[in-house]
């Protein structure tokens, strides 16, 4: 079977089938991955069999990995090797059934180097629901207006892990190495250039994005009001809907993704991730 790729809708996503990860591939194979990824933003390799340490390797095709951001939730012998499970509860207090992600968000925003893709593996999906939804940043920019493009030319925003504009509660207790985190802030342009391809897209971050550097904070909540409800618009999101063995990669740099929790509360999911290492965004 000969890898092939084809479009999932207009907006976004791809699915590659014909493609054996446990296995090493061409560079060829490799090449044509990566550029459905970025063309297309979402990529699902179909029919993939990956324990946590074939996963691993089968990711580096997208690049180097880099390790768990939290520590607290990865495997300690794979420290690039995480995980997405219904087993989470709230740390805090409650100790509560929590799913993370469930707001829109861009992973790991709040360090230097982004990570430039996340990618996912379906070990275990409940009957129904649960789907991973993306939103397309790079069509949301070019439906601004010219003036708008323009105001957002040079803006930064602030990333930070402790944000207070953050629309929901952030489950993890930090502790030991990973304190370090809750003091990360990095400034990223709102508009970043997509290395892979040179196309502009707007960065947001609603969970993280604190306010605009040089701006008033009235005048940096409401640009940052107005750009995350432009981004929520229907017309730039596109639903996976995941089947076992789906290897789901996207490319952080332009999209933005949520968690769904709408599974039936008794079922379990679970799903490996590992995260790629990216550069600082311009
Ligand atoms: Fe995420």
């Amino acid at each position: 079977m000969a890898l092939e790729i084809k479009k999932l809708s207009n907006l976004m996503g791809a699915e590659a089938t014909g493609v054996d990860l446990c296995k090493p591939i061409s560079s060829t194979e490799a090449a044509k991955l990566n550029d459905a990824l970025h063309e297309n933003i979402v990529l699902c390799i179909r029919n993939q069999k990956l324990d946590g340490p074939r996963f691993v390797e089968a990711c580096k095709v997208f690049g180097n990995l880099m390790r768990q951001v939290n520590e607290e939730l990865c495997d300690p012998d794979l420290p690039e090797l995480g995980n997405v499970t219904s087993g989470d509860v709230d740390r805090h207090d409650t100790k509560a059934r929590v799913v993370r992600g469930t707001s829109w968000h861009s992973d790991h925003s709040f360090t230097e180097k982004p990570p430039s893709a996340s990618i996912l593996y379906a070990v275990k999906l409940p009957s129904r629901g649960g789907n991973t939804s993306f939103c397309n940043l790079r069509a949301a920019y070019n439906a601004l207006p010219d003036e708008k493009k323009k105001q957002l030319q040079g803006l930064k925003a602030r990333h930070q892990f402790r944000c207070s504009r953050a629309p929901n509660h952030i489950f993890i207790k930090l502790k030991n190495e990973a304190d370090r985190i809750g003091a990360y802030i990095f400034p990223h342009p709102l508009v970043r250039q997509h290395l892979p391809t040179g196309e502009k897209t707007l960065y947001l971050n609603p969970q993280r994005m604190e306010d605009i550097i040089g701006l008033e904070r009235k005048d940096s909540d409401a640009l940052l009001d107005e750009l995350v409800a432009h981004s929520e618009s229907p017309a730039f999101h596109w639903d996976h809907q995941w089947q076992a063995g789906d290897m789901l990669v996207w490319d952080n740099r332009c999209s933005m993704h949520h968690a769904n929790d709408d599974w039936p509360v008794n079922e379990e999911r679970f799903l490996y991730k590992c995260i790629v290492e990216g550069e600082v965004p311009v």
